[in-house]
C-alpha cells in the first residue's frame, strides 16, 4: 500500500471511529459502539430493557445507542421520560419506520402512524370508541366482559370435569395462559365483531396466533424491526416468513368480517361494534366530500388489527402474572381472597363500581403492572424535531425509546423496587394511593388509548375468577421462583395452576 492509500484508509477509519466515538452534536453519552455493527452485538441477547436499565446507571438517563449505523436514544427514569414525552408532547410524538410492522400493515392502524392529521383522527377515533365504558352504540363493555366470563367459568368448569373423567377427583393442573387468553381475546371479538367466537372456531385460532404465550419473538423481532438487512440471515429469515404468515391469516379474519359488516351496513342504524363505527364515519366522510379523511377500509383493517393485538396480549400476561403472583405470595392472595368476600360476596357478580371500596385488590393490580413492566419500552417514538434534552441535543427523526421499566425499578418512587409488595400502593391508613411516578402505559400524545379498558377488564376479570376459584400449584410442585429483575412478561412463566373452586 502506498503512502497516499494508507493516508485515505486512515482517514477514512479515523472518520468512521470519530463519527462514533465522539459525540458530535452535543449528543448523549452511551457505550462504546463497533464501527457499522453499534452495539448490536450487545443487544443481540433478549432483555434490552434490563441491559439499558444497567448501561443507564453508567451513561445517565439519556444515553445513545446504536443498532448497526442506526442511532436511538434511550431515556431512563419518571422525570426525564416524563419531561420529554408530557411536556413536549409534540416533538417526541412522532413514530419511527419499524421494518415489520410497516411492511404488514403498510403503515395503517394506530401504533405505527406518523404525527398529522391520520394520527389525531384515529386516536381520537378510539377514545370515543373506548374511553367511556358503554358508549359505543349498544355496547355495554361491562355486560360484554361479564358474557365473557360465564364463558370462561363454563370453560374451566369444562376443563374440571374433563379431568375429573380422566383422572378421578385428582385435578389436573392447566396452563392459564391457554384459558385466559382465549376469554381476553374474545371480548375483543365482541368489541370489535359484534360477537364471540367458538373456542375451537378455526378463526378464532388464526386471531389467537396474535397472542403469544413466549414473548422471545418479540424480543427477536426488536433488532430485525430496526436493523431490516438482518433478514438475509437464515435465523431471522425463518422468523419473518413465520411473522408474515401469522399476519396473513390474521388480516385475512379481519377483511372477512368488514365484508360480512359492508353488506349490512346501513348507515340509519346504531352502531354495535367497531366496525360498524368505522363504517359510519367512511360514511360521513363521504357524505361530505372530504377526501382526505383518514377513514379508509385499508385504514380500518389494521385499525381493528392493532385493537385486537393491543387489547389481547398485555391484558392476557396481566392475567397470568396476577395468578401467578398470588399463588407465589399467599399473604397478599389471602387479603385479595377477604376483600372480595367482604364487599362482593358469593351472590353476586362483581362490578365496576366496586373498585372504589377495594384499596387492597386495587392496589395489588397495580403491583402487578409494576412488577411485571407489560410493556418495558413502550413503542418507539421519533422525535419531529431537534430537540435539547438535559443539556444535551437530539436531532430531528431520532428514535427515542422510553425504558418504563426503569421507573418501575427506581428507589427514589419504591420502598421494594425488586419485590412484589402492593403496599406500594397504599398509604399509611391503608387507603389506594398511587405515586405520580408511574407510567405503565406511557404518557403524552401517544399514550396507550386501552388503558381504562384494560384496568376495568383486569378487576372484573379478576374478582370474578378469585370469587369463584381458588388457585393453587399442582401437589408436589416446587414452589414459584417469580423473582423478576432477569425476566419481564416476554419470558413465559412457566408453571401450570389448578382451580378449585370456592365454596
Ligand atoms: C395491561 C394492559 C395494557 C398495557 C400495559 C398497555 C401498554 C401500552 C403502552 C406502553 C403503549 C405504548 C405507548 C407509547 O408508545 O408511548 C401502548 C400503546 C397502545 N395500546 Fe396499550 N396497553 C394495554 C392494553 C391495551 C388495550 C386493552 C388496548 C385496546 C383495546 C390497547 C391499545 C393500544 C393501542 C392502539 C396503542 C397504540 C397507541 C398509539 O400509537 O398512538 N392497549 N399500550
Amino acid at each position: 500500500m502506498d503512502f497516499v492509500t494508507w493516508f485515505l484508509v486512515s482517514g477514512l477509519i479515523a472518520l468512521v471511529i470519530g463519527y462514533f466515538l465522539s459525540g458530535p452534536n452535543n449528543l448523549p453519552p452511551g457505550p462504546r459502539p463497533l464501527p457499522l455493527l453499534g452495539n448490536t452485538r450487545d443487544l443481540q441477547d433478549g432483555s434490552p430493557h434490563l441491559l439499558f436499565y444497567q448501561w443507564a446507571k453508567k451513561y445517565g438517563n439519556v444515553m445513545r445507542i446504536y443498532y448497526g449505523t442506526k442511532m436511538m436514544i434511550v431515556l431512563s427514569g419518571y422525570k426525564v421520560i416524563h419531561d420529554c414525552l408530557v411536556k413536549k408532547s409534540q416533538i417526541f410524538a412522532n413514530r419511527p419506520p419499524l421494518y415489520i410492522n410497516n411492511t404488514v400493515t403498510g403503515i395503517n392502524g394506530v401504533s405505527q402512524l406518523r404525527v398529522g392529521r391520520r394520527m389525531v383522527e384515529q386516536r381520537k377515533f378510539v377514545y370515543n370508541c373506548l374511553r367511556e365504558v358503554g358508549r359505543l352504540g349498544k355496547i355495554d363493555l361491562e355486560r360484554k366482559i361479564f358474557e365473557e366470563i360465564e364463558v370462561m367459568v363454563c370453560w374451566l368448569i369444562f376443563l374440571q370435569v374433563m379431568f375429573h373423567v380422566f383422572d378421578e377427583l385428582k385435578e389436573k393442573p392447566f396452563d392459564p395462559h391457554g384459558v385466559i387468553s382465549k376469554a381476553v381475546a374474545n371480548t375483543l371479538s365482541n368489541i370489535c365483531f359484534g360477537f364471540r367466537f367458538e373456542y375451537d372456531d378455526p378463526r378464532f385460532l388464526k386471531l389467537l396466533g396474535t397472542v403469544p404465550a413466549d414473548g422471545s419473538v418479540v424480543l427477536t423481532a426488536d433488532l430485525l424491526q430496526h436493523l431490516p438487512m438482518l433478514r438475509f440471515l437464515p435465523k431471522y429469515r425463518d422468523m419473518l416468513k413465520a411473522v408474515f404468515v401469522m399476519a396473513d391469516n390474521f388480516i385475512g379474519v379481519i377483511r372477512d368480517e368488514i365484508d360480512e359488516h359492508v353488506k349490512r351496513f346501513k348507515p340509519e342504524n346504531e352502531a354495535c361494534d367497531i366496525i360498524d363505527a368505522f363504517l359510519l364515519e367512511m360514511h360521513r366522510a363521504e357524505v361530505n366530500g372530504d377526501k382526505d379523511s383518514s377513514f379508509s377500509r385499508k385504514q380500518m383493517e389494521w385499525f381493528v388489527g392493532d385493537l385486537f393485538i393491543g387489547g389481547s396480549a398485555s391484558p392476557t400476561f396481566q392475567l397470568v402474572w396476577t395468578l401467578v403472583l398470588l399463588v407465589a405470595n399467599p399473604e397478599v392472595y389471602k387479603r385479595v381472597e377477604n376483600e372480595i368476600d367482604d364487599v362482593i360476596g358469593s351472590a353476586r357478580p362483581p362490578k365496576a363500581s366496586d373498585r372504589s371500596k377495594m384499596p387492597y385488590t386495587e392496589a395489588t393490580i397495580l403491583e402487578v403492572l409494576r412488577y411485571s413492566s407489560p410493556a418495558p419500552l413502550a413503542i418507539p417514538h421519533c422525535t419531529t424535531e431537534e430537540v435539547k434534552v438535559e443539556g444535551y441535543t437530539i436531532p430531528a427523526n431520532t428514535v427515542v425509546t422510553p425504558n418504563l421499566f426503569s421507573i418501575d425499578r427506581d428507589p427514589k418512587t419504591w420502598k421494594h423496587p425488586f419485590e412484589f409488595y402492593p403496599g406500594h400502593f397504599l398509604d399509611e391508613d391503608g387507603s389506594f394511593h398511587r405515586p405520580e411516578a408511574f407510567l405503565p402505559f406511557s404518557a403524552g400524545t401517544r399514550v396507550c388509548p386501552g388503558e381504562a379498558l384494560a384496568k376495568l377488564e383486569i378487576f372484573i376479570f379478576l374478582t370474578s375468577l378469585l370469587q369463584r376459584y381458588h388457585f393453587r400449584l399442582p401437589e408436589g410442585a416446587p414452589p414459584l421462583d417469580t423473582r423478576h429483575g432477569e425476566t419481564s412478561n416476554y419470558v413465559r412463566l412457566p408453571r401450570d395452576l389448578v382451580a378449585v373452586k370456592r365454596t
